[in-house]
């Protein structure tokens, strides 16, 4: 664990809340038990972790060239598959926490800025399978990774698109009126966090949320977190340690900043 994570995890363990107890923002209260402390397994996890179960015994080698910030994690650049799902990827929770989310929002377009070996994919596509599903990747072999894994289990509301997220995602923003829900989770850079954040702002509306990944991972990350949730634009920040979301909505006339301990 790096030092910002360290001391961040602990101002969290003791700042945050425990199972929405003293949430007085009704919508903030239904997003407590329906998606962060909703125990329920829904239909498709078990096929999912048994996904994420085969990734993780793959012993198959990628060529990967680190785009964006880097890793932290990786220092060679052919790498293989199980180890991409042990330490590149979200953890179960985290990406049942997503597909939660999506189901509970209802969301219809939906946008991936980082694809990796498609996971979080499946799980965001998985949701509905009439919503729109965007996923950007820069490294070929992984997009290609992903979409031959999605072709395979028949998921086929997803879109994947090959290129730098500084390049692809405008143009993707251009030809959507709207998106229900972004994801933001690669190129963790102060400044390309802010930027995509602002791009997207352009294309929210009254249900979006926008979620950044990794809010910890470095200051830099901290730092633009930071920025986002005070943009007057945001009626609600909801911290969970690993993930910063941001909401828009009308409703909430008292704009608040909430952390959950999950
Ligand atoms: C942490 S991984 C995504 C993990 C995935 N969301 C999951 O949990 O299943 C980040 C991915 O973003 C890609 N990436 C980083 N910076 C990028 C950029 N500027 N343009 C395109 N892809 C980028 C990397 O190649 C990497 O595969």
């Amino acid at each position: 664990m790096n030092i910002n994570l360290l001391k961040h995890y602990i101002l969290h363990y003791f700042s945050a809340k425990r199972k929405g107890h003293g949430v007085h923002s009704p919508f903030a209260y239904r997003l407590c038990e329906e998606v962060f402390y909703n125990q329920d397994s829904f239909y498709h996890f078990k096929a999912l972790n048994k996904i994420r179960e085969l990734l993780l015994k793959n012993e198959t080698a990628l060529e990967i060239e680190d785009l964006g910030a880097g890793s932290k994690t990786f220092k060679n650049k052919t790498r293989k598959i199980k180890d991409i799902a042990s330490r590149g990827i979200s953890t179960a929770p985290q990406s049942e926490i997503l597909y939660k989310l999506s189901n509970f929002l209802k969301c219809e377009k939906v946008i991936e800025l980082g694809t990796s070996l498609g996971l979080n994919t499946l799980y965001l596509g998985l949701v509905d399978k009439r919503t729109k599903v965007f996923s950007i990747e820069g490294n070929p072999q992984l997009l290609k990774f992903a979409s031959n894994l999605a072709q395979q289990l028949k998921v086929n509301n997803i879109q994947f698109l090959s290129g730098n997220f500084d390049q692809v995602f405008p143009s993707l923003l251009e030809s959507l009126d709207s998106v229900d829900l972004l994801y933001v989770d690669g190129n963790h850079t102060y400044e390309a966090t802010l930027r995509y954040f602002e791009m997207a702002l352009t294309k929210k509306n009254q249900k979006s949320v926008f979620v950044f990944d990794d809010i910890y991972w470095s200051k830099e990350m901290t730092r633009a977190w930071t920025e986002i949730k005070n943009n007057p634009q945001v009626s609600l920040s909801i911290d969970t340690f690993h993930f910063g979301m941001i909401f828009f909505r009308e409703e909430i006339k008292e704009k608040r900043d909430l952390k959950f301990l999950l």
